[in-house]
């Protein structure tokens, strides 16, 4: 497939360009700097471009089979959440009329729900300083579930924690707004490995989804 990477130099955007690479995808690799994506193969292919610029979005994705976005807001202390809601919305547009099929989006875990009505946003212990970037991704998804007439999207947050990990192709996938049990941590590379499957699956459109580390199945105890 040929799919269009938006944000593919960051921490979780290399990770799904070198996945998508590995399973002999064709990835073009966008970010403003236009970087190459650390450790690239051939098949992954840099090219400057802003989310925010409808234009150039469009220019980028008129080919593409899938598009993927792994964007972040300011993280200059700023409320991201309008300024994110922006990119996306003017990414979006860029999308449709570029006439790409689908989207698959790295959402935010701040607002899975831990139980009917709470978020985990709203936990007392969770950090002040990933709030902000939490509820931006919150408002994302709600204006992404408000307007029906967008292009086809999915969602995908990570567990509360991600980092760069070891790919061990172990992971559970959740589908809706509640959190895994004991959804704890993902490598990026597992995360990954969930995120192109849904690039090539296109199964849950509309949809979100969220990502988290296997659980141990406890030992078998004999009688
Ligand atoms: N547990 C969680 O919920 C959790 C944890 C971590 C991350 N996340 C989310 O995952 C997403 C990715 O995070 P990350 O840590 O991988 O971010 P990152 O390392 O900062 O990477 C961001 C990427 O986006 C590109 N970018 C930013 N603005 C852009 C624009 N306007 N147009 C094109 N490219 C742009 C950057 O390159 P340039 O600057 O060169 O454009 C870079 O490639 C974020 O939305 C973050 O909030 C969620």
């Amino acid at each position: 497939m040929d799919i269009v990477l938006f944000g593919a130099t960051g921490m979780i955007g290399s990770r799904i360009a070198a996945e998508a690479a590995a399973r002999g995808h064709n990835v073009t690799a966008v970010s403003r700097s236009g970087a190459q994506p650390d450790g690239q193969s051939a098949r992954v292919a840099p090219a400057v471009g802003d989310a925010g610029d409808p234009a150039r979005v469009a220019e980028l994705v008129k080919n593409a089979d899938v598009v993927a976005a792994a964007l972040v807001g300011p993280r200059d202390g700023t409320d991201p959440r309008g300024p994110l809601v922006r990119l996306y919305t003017d990414f979006l547009s860029g999308v449709r009329d570029g006439g790409a099929p689908r989207t698959v989006i790295v959402g935010g875990a701040g607002t899975l729900l831990v139980a009917p009505g709470t978020r985990l946003v709203d936990l007392p212990d969770f950090p002040d300083t990933y709030k902000p970037e939490a509820l931006a991704h919150g408002a994302v998804l709600d204006m992404l579930r408000a307007d029906p007439a967008l292009p086809t999207w999915t969602y995908i947050s990570p567990a509360p924690e991600i980092g760069p990990g070891t790919r061990t192709g172990e992971f559970r996938l959740g589908v809706g707004d509640d959190l895994l049990p004991d959804a704890g941590h993902i490598s990026a590379e597992d995360y990954a490995i969930a995120f192109v499957d849904e690039l090539e699956s296109g199964a849950h459109p509309r949809q979100r989804l969220s990502v988290a580390q296997s659980v141990a199945q406890p030992v078998a105890q004999k009688a």
